[in-house]
């Protein structure tokens, strides 16, 4: 059987054949028009952008590697006596387009378990910062910190074929990924729980693993799986993604492109939403007191946040025009095993009144939840009620994917990205008649 890296290096010599094709053969054939709302827009739906490791179709959610979230959940093999896949069996998926078997699963968890150590600098360089620093700010620049590890970098400096470029990008996305569960959980029980560290257990998965480090009992560890499956890529387009790709375009290395991707990431508009609905929710709860308030009264909360200028965090997307499937799959979840806990219930509500009031109030493409209106809920009822940190988690999963694309885009040799701007004064004159 081969290992994963072989298992890459087929698929890549096959798809560099593919896309060679495509731009000698057919490399005038157009694909998009741009309009003026789209250039001014942030360029909305313009196709400009290509990657195998996940598609977002506007009705239908998400595909990993053309399976769908249920799909992907049921398929990959599951850690024994837990109802989740390995999260080493998706990045195996992301990676190499194929399920694997559990041996290949657990082939990949060992590689990231020998990696796993975070170094001592990295610890020292986080209790540096002041203690009430976002931890985001402490995830991006803990990343940060380790490019002096830069295997791409030793690689280039002494002269590199830029058809071997995907394979140190490859080992610095492995050694980079094997290290994010110990950083996050490090940021997290330095800052929330006495500083008090949790050695990692050799013996664990990634998600059992980070649940154990976190100190926070099972089925926690389900929960870390879910997370990061869910929030591991969105198709290349979105801000952290997209972010990722663009600095990676200039050979810059992994440690740079993620610990940028982080920092797209801790935008309210993008990932720091699941931390902006608990934030929103929390100041409910503190006008309600302990009731639950009525669908009448969460109305009314609703309505106010949009007549004071606000976005109703949660809710809306981009491309998606239904309900965000990740979103729906951890509803399954809170129904399982928290369908009484208090914050779900409002979380309830919102599903119930957020949507019609965004219809009415006219502005929003798509008034229905996204991932975000329910993760927080999820990690408040384990335990985690510090929600500045969510984002981290989501920033742990989101780089499965960007790490997966980054690898590829040098395998396929993908050029330093430039699109070409114009001037107000250009568009005008574009317009006239
Ligand atoms: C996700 C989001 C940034 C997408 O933005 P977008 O692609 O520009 O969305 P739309 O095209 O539907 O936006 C059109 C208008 O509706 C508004 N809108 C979109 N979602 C909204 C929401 N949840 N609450 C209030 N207004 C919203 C936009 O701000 C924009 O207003 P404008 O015309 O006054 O500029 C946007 O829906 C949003 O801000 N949602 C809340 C934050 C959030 O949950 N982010 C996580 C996304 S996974």
């Amino acid at each position: 059987m081969p290992n994963i890296k072989e298992k890459l290096y087929e698929k890549i010599v096959e798809n560099r054949d593919r896309v060679s094709k495509l731009v000698k053969q057919h490399g005038n054939v157009k694909i998009s028009d741009v309009t003026v709302a789209q250039a001014i827009g942030g360029a909305r739906g313009v196709k400009c952008l290509v990657t195998d490791i996940s598609y977002l179709d506007p009705e239908e959610g998400i595909r990993f590697r053309g399976y769908t979230i249920p799909e992907t959940l049921e398929k990959l093999p599951k850690v024994p006596g837990s109802d989740m896949p390995y999260v080493e069996g998706h990045m195996y998926l992301l990676l190499t387009g194929e399920i694997p078997t559990e041996e290949e699963a657990l082939e990949l968890a060992d590689i990231f378990k020998e990696r796993q150590q975070v170094p001592q600098y990295v610890c020292d360089i986080l209790r540096a910062m002041p203690r009430d620093t976002h931890p985001m700010t402490m995830f991006s620049v803990a990343i940060a910190s380790m490019q002096r590890e830069s295997e791409f970098v030793k690689a280039y400096q002494k002269g590199l074929s830029k058809y071997d470029y995907w394979d140190s990008t490859y080992e610095d996305g492995i050694n980079l990924l094997a290290k994010l569960t110990g950083i996050g959980a490090y940021i997290y029980r330095m800052k929330y729980r006495g500083d008090v560290i949790i050695s990692p257990d050799k013996d664990l998965d990634m998600g059992g693993n980070f649940a154990h480090m976190m100190g926070i009992p099972n089925p926690y560890d389900d929960v870390a799986r879910l997370y990061f499956i869910l929030h591991s890529d969105h198709e290349s387009g979105n801000v952290s993604a997209h972010t990722g790709h663009l600095v990676a375009s200039a050979l810059s290395d992994m440690y740079y492109a993620i610990s940028s991707m982080i920092n797209g990431l801790a935008g309210p508009l993008h990932g720091l939403a699941n931390e902006q609905v608990l934030r929103w929710i929390q100041g409910v709860m503190d006008q309600m007191g302990e009731k639950v308030p009525s669908d009448e009264e969460m109305k009314k909360f609703v309505w106010d946040t949009l007549n004071s200028g606000q976005v109703v965090p949660g809710f809306g997307h981009a491309v998606l025009r239904k309900t965000d499937p990740r979103y729906m799959s951890q509803r399954e979840f809170c129904l399982k095993y928290l369908p009484d806990d208090p914050i779900f219930k409002y979380v309830d509500s919102l599903f119930r009144v957020v949507p019609p009031i965004l219809e009415e109030h006219g502005h929003a493409k798509n008034p229905w939840p996204n991932v975000d209106a329910q993760s927080g809920v999820i990690q408040w009822y384990y335990g985690v009620k510090e929600y500045e940190f969510y984002t981290v988690l989501f920033g742990i999963g989101r780089a499965l994917g960007v790490i997966s694309n980054i690898i590829w885009d040098r395998a396929l040799g993908y050029p330093i990205e430039r699109p070409k701007s114009v001037t107000i004064a250009m568009l005008e004159e574009m317009v006239k008649g």
